[in-house]
């Protein structure tokens, strides 16, 4: 399926690993120019030039820490981006870490709400008039499954996405942008085999003093579809949800667990 991107302009945030180079990878395999943002030069470098030559598109990558407002300004003044003129973005940074909530004082709170809420909000606030006003845009968020199903112990990740998701729910349902071809949804992993699950895997190694490779294996038989998660899929379902095809779906939490969730609704 022609997913009709060929030639449009990406921002992906947290695009040299995980998740975010998932969604980078697959928009770059349907002629999307990319603008990828990471803190870390090298792996970011690397992971734009493979795009690059790999799919014959523009792979911008900008190392720069997008929750700051001079890290969003370095990608919308980068000499060979679009400046503002992206047709789709792709918000992602880091999660905030887990712990216990006795000890979240403001600034842990501050911090995780500039990375999951904040900036979000920041970059659909300078990219959303552009795109109605060319009538193509596709906002796509990439949250948690934590949102629907939280985890006691990521209470900053379930209060500050929670913040995004009321957010998105009435932005993306007011008509004045609903009805001018722009979108915007989030997607929300469940486990993916990526950097972020590093320590879990290595926990539940040590827990059956097993292997890295074991552990994934215990894991993965914990999820009703018997696996991690793989970053390409998540990818592509984000592309599915950047296409032509996915113009009437809008303000949508779509979950992407392998059935981990356990409700019917
Ligand atoms: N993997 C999962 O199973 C899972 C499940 C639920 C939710 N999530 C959420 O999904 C998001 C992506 O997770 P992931 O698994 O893809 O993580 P990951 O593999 O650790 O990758 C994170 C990416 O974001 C970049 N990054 C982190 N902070 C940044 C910042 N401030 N500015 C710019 N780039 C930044 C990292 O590069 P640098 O460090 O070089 O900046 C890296 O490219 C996170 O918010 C995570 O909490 C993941």
């Amino acid at each position: 399926m022609d997913l009709g991107l060929k030639g449009k302009w990406a921002l992906v945030g947290g695009a040299s690993k995980g998740l975010g180079l998932g969604c980078a990878t697959a928009l770059a395999a349907e002629g999307v120019h990319v603008v990828m943002v990471a803190r870390g030069a090298q792996a970011l470098e690397e992971a734009a030039a493979r795009l690059s030559s790999q799919y014959g598109v523009k792979a911008l990558a900008v190392a720069a820490d997008i929750t700051t407002e001079a890290g969003r300004e370095a990608v919308f003044s980068h000499a060979e981006g679009p400046g503002r003129d992206f047709d789709i973005v792709v918000t992602n940074a880091g999660g905030p870490p887990p712990g216990n909530f006795r000890d979240w004082d403001r600034e842990a709170w501050i911090k995780a709400l500039d990375a999951n809420m904040l900036t979000p909000v920041a970059l659909i606030q300078a990219t959303i008039d552009g795109m109605l006003a060319r009538g193509f845009g596709r906002i796509v968020n990439i949250t948690s499954s934590s949102v629907k199903a939280p985890i006691d112990i990521l209470g900053l990740s379930n209060g500050a996405r929670s913040g995004l998701t009321g957010f998105v729910a009435g932005v993306a349902r007011n008509p004045e942008i609903a009805a001018k071809g722009v979108t915007i949804n989030n997607l929300l992993p469940g486990r993916f085999d990526t950097d972020r699950l590093a320590t879990t895997l290595s926990k539940t190694a040590q827990q059956h003093n097993v292997s890295t490779d074991e552990a994934r294996k215990i894991v993965g038989k914990t999820i009703p579809v018997g696996r991690l998660g793989d970053p390409a899929e998540f990818g592509q379902v984000c592309a599915f949800l950047c296409s032509r095809q996915a113009a009437y779906m809008t303000g949508q939490n779509i979950l992407l667990d392998g059935g981990a969730y356990p409700g019917t609704y």
